[in-house]
């Protein structure tokens, strides 16, 4: 697959129009105190696109993820709990309140399916594990965000791998069921394993 290509620096780097972006963001937060939260998302949309559905593998789609999720991933990036290339330095540059304003703003846009590329035989496979190790807390094939556990069904597959090779690494800590279940598929079926649900995610495109 494609992505293994490229390495996350590499994909990062290219996304030199947004980074020009998210400097302002970060050093003019003043500025942005009373803009409605529509005009803080424009910050974003150059790595996020607008209203949130990303037109590329380096970065994730952020439409239709739930509130609670985004605040607390804003949070965790802000803080370094989460690793990121990136959003650490975007983060802080917001105050709490403008925070839950984007996340109320993303949370009302519908979350587009990426088109990418993807092995059948694989994602039926993942679509098996998905159900037997994921599904209690990633609803629906991964597509719910009911869960505030992120999309998982559709997003973009470098994003999904590099996720789980930090919670993998423990780099980003998952709850400590999740780490379990993220474990017992590990021991059981090896990164062959992860690979599969990584072709399942990427073949739901409706
Ligand atoms: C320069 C590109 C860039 C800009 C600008 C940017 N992001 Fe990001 N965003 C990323 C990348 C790349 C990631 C993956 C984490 C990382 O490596 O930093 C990410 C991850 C995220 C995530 C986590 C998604 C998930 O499923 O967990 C959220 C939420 C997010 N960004 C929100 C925002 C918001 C809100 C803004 C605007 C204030 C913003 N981003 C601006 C590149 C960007
Ligand atoms: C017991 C519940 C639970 C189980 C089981 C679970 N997860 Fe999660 N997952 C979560 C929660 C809660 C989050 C939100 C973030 C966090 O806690 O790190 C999350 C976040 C994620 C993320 C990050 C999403 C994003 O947008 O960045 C990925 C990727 C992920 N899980 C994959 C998986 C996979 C693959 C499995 C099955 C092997 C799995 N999870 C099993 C609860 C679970």
């Amino acid at each position: 697959m494609a992505y293994k290509t490229l390495t996350r620096a590499a994909l990062v780097a290219g996304l030199a129009v947004g980074a020009a972006f998210s400097a302002t963001a970060a050093d003019e937060p003043k500025t942005m105190m009373g803009a409605d939260a529509a005009m803080l998302s424009n910050t974003c949309a150059g790595c996020h696109g607008t209203n949130g559905n990303s037109m590329g593998p380096a970065a994730p789609s952020i439409a239709g993820l739930s509130p609670t999720y985004f605040e607390e991933t804003m949070v965790g990036f802000a803080s370094g709990d989460i690793p990121s290339t990136i959003m650490t330095r975007i983060a802080k540059g917001y105050t709490e309140d403008e925070i839950k304003a984007m996340a109320k703003f993303y949370a009302g846009q519908s979350f587009v399916k990426a088109k990418q590329s993807f092995d059948a035989n694989l994602a039926s496979k993942g679509a098996k594990l998905h159900d037997k190790y994921c599904e209690k807390c990633h609803a629906d094939g991964g597509q719910s965000a009911e869960d505030d556990a992120g999309v998982l069904a559709g997003q973009w597959t470098p994003y999904v791998n590099w996720t789980l090779a930090d919670y993998k690494a423990g780099d980003r800590e998952a709850t400590k069921k999740m780490k379990k279940k993220l474990s017992e598929l590990l021991e059981r079926e090896g990164s062959d394993g992860v690979i599969a649900l990584l072709n399942f995610y990427a073949s739901q495109q409706k």
